[in-house]
């Protein structure tokens, strides 16, 4: 499974790096309310997990943090290394190409280990866990921005329709799954401290991937779900984003 994992994400990265830069990390409100909670924590070192194309790693850079990430993928690392040395005008190195549950091997403590929509690609998420508790520095901190699997019409259009019906486009690899309530319940088992906040309704913006590109539907599926957020609080709890925090 994991050379398969390997495989499809080195294919992804190949084909979307156009040109040798990081793209901006997008400030949504899950993004502005993950942010904010590492900020909070001011750590003197972080972990970040599933690089990608480094945009969030450039960014705690450029606030002046000690960043050190991971990908699984080859490509992945090669691409933030070329794309992060490019952008800030000296040779960055700090990227690392291995599996997440082996952070042990890094024998080294964090004060925060971070991802975006990383935590759902990790099984068994258990032994990721065990790894977090033995990579965190004391009062240290794991911060994830994640998708959710509570919202049941968009689990289903994710399980039934994408890449299987009307041309629906599936994204993502056959392994993944959005994180789900008994995986938190386990989260919470192992981390005391363990909040989950949901900072943006985000629903007919899922919507608009599985059906159309349109940007004009994007615009309107945004503003709609904006609204929802605003006005109906509850309704956030089934937003497709979240942010999870756990710490001992
Ligand atoms: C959805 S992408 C997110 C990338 C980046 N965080 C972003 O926001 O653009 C998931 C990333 O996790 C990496 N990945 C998947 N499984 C992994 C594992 N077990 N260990 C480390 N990285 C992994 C993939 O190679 C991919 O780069």
């Amino acid at each position: 499974m994991i050379n398969e994992v390997e495989k499809f994400w080195d294919k992804e990265w190949e084909k979307r790096q156009k040109d040798n830069k990081v793209p901006q990390l997008k400030k949504t409100l899950r993004h502005i309310k993950f942010l904010e909670l590492i900020t909070k924590n001011a750590p003197k070192s972080i972990l970040e997990i599933g690089v990608g194309r480094g945009q969030l790693t450039l960014e705690l850079i450029k606030k002046g943090f000690d960043v050190f990430s991971i990908d699984i993928s080859d490509s992945a690392c090669k691409i933030s290394r070329i794309a992060i040395s490019n952008q800030l005008g000296e040779k960055y190195e700090k990227i690392l190409c291995m599996d997440a549950l082996d952070i042990e091997k890094l024998n080294k403590k964090f004060d925060c280990i971070i991802g975006i929509d990383i935590l759902h690609h990790i099984e068994p998420l258990d032994l990721f866990l065990h790894a977090i508790v033995n990579s965190l520095n004391k009062n240290g901190k794991a911060i994830f921005a994640e998708n959710s699997a509570r919202n049941i019409f968009l689990m289903f259009g994710r399980n039934h329709l994408a890449g299987k019906r009307f041309g629906i486009p599936k994204y993502g690899d056959d392994f993944e799954h959005p994180i789900t309530i008994e995986e938190i319940k386990l989260i919470r088992k192992k981390f005391n401290n363990t909040k989950v906040y949901f900072p943006e309704f985000y629903f007919f913006q899922k919507v608009h991937y599985l059906v159309s590109t349109e940007s004009i539907i994007f615009n309107l599926a945004k503003k709609l779900d904006d609204k929802i957020g605003q006005h109906v609080k509850w309704a956030n709890k089934y937003s497709w984003l979240q942010v999870i925090e756990f710490g001992n």
